[in-house]
């Protein structure tokens, strides 16, 4: 049988670029949903006709008939599960055989989640969502990991949960001066949530490799974005997988020659939730309007989110690393009503002009954006559904951004709803 390749969507700024809605609006031609990294860190967004779903372990494609895979490369907690689920359910979603568990997925445990707590609490915190993802993965690296399937191996299981809580207990005493927490009840709360889990638990890898193998369309949702990336982003402003293209392979066992094509997501402007540079980001008025307008409040923690222009030099990175062909442009209609439109194409430094993007975190914070500067509309976009009929300057300012990445934008989005799209061949 020939074999058809997948499709990714990967956000290609700090998170929250919308890729919810996207991943929703492909689900729909999707037979598989895959996510391949992060955890309940996650917050993708899904309006379908003014009823909004937020979804943080679950694949965006579940509101559909895809069958939705939480691969090996997520970790995953356990109750954050199992409350989405109940959740969905309430709202009409039946879980049968359209939601798979990986095994080789990492369980996120609770001293993961007081670790990360109290951690934040002290100097050079990260501004993290506070969910446990960075201390489950290093346990992961650190081979103190819990994984889905020792959940029903028992005695495995216990011993340890016994000892790795154990260690932790030290750490958070000694450390933090916390109060310990206590392992024998943990193992048999956690014993509770994998008997509820149990039905959809299995084998990702098998699964996945055999839909591809079948010409089964399978669609890999990236959560974060690219910026945040363990090894490509804003380090150590970042969160602690590899959430870009990078991350697919390692997170499902597909194998790299089975990827194809790579959909970026953007927004039309720019975004960061939590600390780390971000050198586009306005600091004034027009920083609390977009913000306003956007509605640009954290999707897991309500926290403000920053914003700024688009950053011309952070994408080109993104594209690169991602090899982004194609890019879904997000929010567009929150620009609408603005004098002028900005678009960073390079930094400057020390005096000197450079188009890329440093690796060292302390040399992007003192970058400059030199920015291009564009003509605004005042129109309301969010009817529009071709891309001749947007106003010319909208369409000035979408081709110039094709042409600075090489990119071709294929979708538009003009509102949160999931018909407030435009898609272009
Ligand atoms: P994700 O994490 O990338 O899925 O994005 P989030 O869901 O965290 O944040 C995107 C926010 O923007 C959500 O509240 C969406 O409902 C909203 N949104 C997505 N696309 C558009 C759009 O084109 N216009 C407007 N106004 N809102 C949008
Ligand atoms: P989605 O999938 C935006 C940010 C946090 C923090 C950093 C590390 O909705 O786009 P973590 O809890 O992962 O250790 O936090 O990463 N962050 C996100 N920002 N969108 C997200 O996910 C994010 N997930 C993590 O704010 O700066
Ligand atoms: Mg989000």
């Amino acid at each position: 049988m020939k074999t058809l390749k997948s499709t990714c969507v990967v956000g290609v700024q700090w998170g929250d670029e919308g890729k919810g809605k996207i991943v929703d609006i492909l689900s729909h031609k999707a037979d598989v949903v895959v996510r391949f990294q992060g955890g309940g860190n996650a917050g993708h967004t899904v309006v379908v006709d003014g009823e909004k779903f937020v979804l943080h372990l679950i694949p965006s494609g579940i509101l559909h008939k895809s069958t939705c895979v939480v691969a090996n490369g997520v970790v995953v907690d356990l109750i954050q599960m199992l409350d989405e689920m109940e959740e969905l359910k309430r709202r009409g979603v039946k879980f049968g055989k359209n939601l798979l568990l990986s095994n080789r997925a990492h369980v996120v445990m609770p001293y993961h989640k007081f670790l990360d707590k109290y951690s934040e609490a002290g100097k050079g915190k990260i501004g993290t969502t506070q969910r446990g993802i960075g201390p489950c993965y290093a346990d992961k690296a650190a081979r103190k990991g819990i994984r889905v399937g020792d959940l029903y191996n028992e005695a495995f299981f216990r011993d340890r949960v016994l000892a790795f809580t154990e260690e932790k207990n030290k750490i958070i005493a000694a450390l933090y001066g916390q109060p310990p927490l206590d392992a024998q009840r943990i193992v048999e709360e956690y014993r509770g949530y994998a008997e509820k889990l149990k039905p959809f638990v299995g084998d990702a890898v098998d699964y996945v490799n055999v839909s591809i193998d079948r010409g089964r369309r399978v669609l890999f949702e990236g959560a974060q974005g690219s910026l945040l990336d363990i090894d490509f982003g804003t380090y150590p402003f970042v969160t602690s997988s590899n959430s870009d293209a990078c991350g697919i392979s390692a997170g499902t066992g597909v194998p790299p020659k089975k990827i194809g094509a790579i959909l970026g997501v953007a927004k039309a402007y720019c975004t960061r939730v939590g600390e780390g540079p971000f050198p586009t980001e306005l600091k004034d008025g027009l920083g609390d309007k977009l913000r306003e307008i956007g509605a640009e409040y954290g999707a897991t923690t309500g926290r403000p989110r920053r914003c700024g222009w688009f950053d011309g030099v952070t994408s080109r990175h993104a594209v690169q690393i991602n090899g982004i062909e194609q890019v879904a442009i997000t929010k567009l209609d929150v620009l609408s009503g603005l004098e002028e439109i900005r678009f960073a194409t390079a930094y400057r430094y020390n005096g000197t002009i450079t188009e890329r993007m440093p690796s060292e975190t302390e040399v992007l914070a003192r970058c400059e954006p030199v920015y291009r500067s564009f003509k605004g509309w005042k129109d309301d976009l969010s009817r529009i559904r071709k891309f001749d009929d947007l106003p010319r300057e909208a369409r000035i300012y979408l081709n110039f951004l094709e042409r600075y990445l090489k990119v071709k934008v294929t979708m538009i989005s003009v509102g949160k709803d999931r018909e407030k799209t435009i898609l272009r061949k």
